[in-house]
């Protein structure tokens, strides 16, 4: 087996193939004076090829850089190439919220069905699509960081109450919560629009005093999170840590955060100077 980080999961390749015991390949990228991707392994990949790469930040190049490798690996002799994507992009446009609108959920799908035999992701957006079965066709395996989360929570935080921002939420806090044993509140959230969230807690709920940890899968723009924020800080919150398995922090959502108090906790999925959980040893025993 062979390992290959792409453009986006370099150091997390490396420690993947570590921990998996597998040789690290080598492979180049840069862009031709049009943008135009070029790709080249330095040596020719054979048997499994596993290659590593999360679809942000630039998730439109990401993509096809990984399919281009994915083929590219198959004509030059691969017997199987699984993509390892941490962080799996557009699975948040999972319909037409309006006529005609693209269902970019189900192209990526085709996109990696055409070109990677197996799929390893992390954590992904799973919410009007249940289950990855619906929309690939190569075997597409999804695991969960929620152990880690509750590991690192546990190890690092006096907590006193979860809380999940919105509905889609609850796969993480809820679940979160019941390991460790804690209180867990799941809000309802409004979107109006990508960078427009509306967030209430109720009054009644005791935030007064305690250290609140807000648990979501993906913190974004950010929006979602300064909402819950702001409401835990009208409420008396003591503490506010917002924790997420992906960390795609787009628009200075991190310093946003920060300047309304919160501390900010991701995984590797995408590499970030919030990413203090490791998930390369989920990654390298389902690589096994
Ligand atoms: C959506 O339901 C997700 O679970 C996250 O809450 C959302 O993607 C976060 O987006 P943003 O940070 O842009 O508010």
């Amino acid at each position: 087996m062979i390992v290959y980080g792409l453009s986006n999961s370099q150091s997390l390749a490396r420690k993947i193939s570590r921990k998996a015991n597998a040789s690290v390949g080598r492979v180049i990228t840069k862009s031709f004076p049009d943008g135009e991707l070029y790709l080249r392994f330095l040596e020719k990949p054979i048997g499994k090829v596993v290659l590593v790469q999360s679809m942000h930040p630039n998730p439109n190049s990401a993509l096809i850089e990984l399919v281009f490798a994915a083929k590219e690996a198959k004509e030059l002799g691969a017997g199987k190439v699984v993509g390892v994507v941490p962080y799996l992009c557009y699975m948040r446009q999972d319909k037409s919220f309006r006529p005609w609108e693209c269902v970019s959920s189900h192209h990526m799908a085709s996109l990696l069905n055409n070109s990677l035999d197996e799929l390893i992701t992390i954590d992904p957006h799973l919410h009007r699509i249940h289950d990855l079965k619906e929309i690939f066709t190569i075997q597409a395996k999804a695991i969960t960081a929620n152990s880690l989360l509750a590991d690192y929570i546990a190890k690092h935080f006096k907590k006193e109450i979860i809380i999940g921002p919105d509905i889609e939420s609850y796969q993480w806090a809820e679940r979160i919560a019941s390991r460790l044993k804690l209180q867990a509140i799941v809000l309802r959230k409004k979107r109006y629009a990508a960078r427009k969230v509306r967030i209430k807690i109720k009054s009644s709920v005791e935030l007064k005093g305690k250290n609140v940890l807000i648990v979501d899968d993906i913190i974004s723009s950010g929006h979602t999170m300064l909402e819950t924020v702001k409401e835990a800080k009208r409420l008396g919150a003591k503490s506010i840590t917002c924790v997420a398995v992906h960390g795609i922090l787009a628009e200075g959502a991190l310093s946003k955060l920060e300047k309304e108090g919160a501390k900010v906790v991701t995984t590797n999925t995408i590499e970030n100077p919030t990413s203090k959980i490791d998930v390369s040893d989920l990654i390298a025993g389902s690589l096994k």
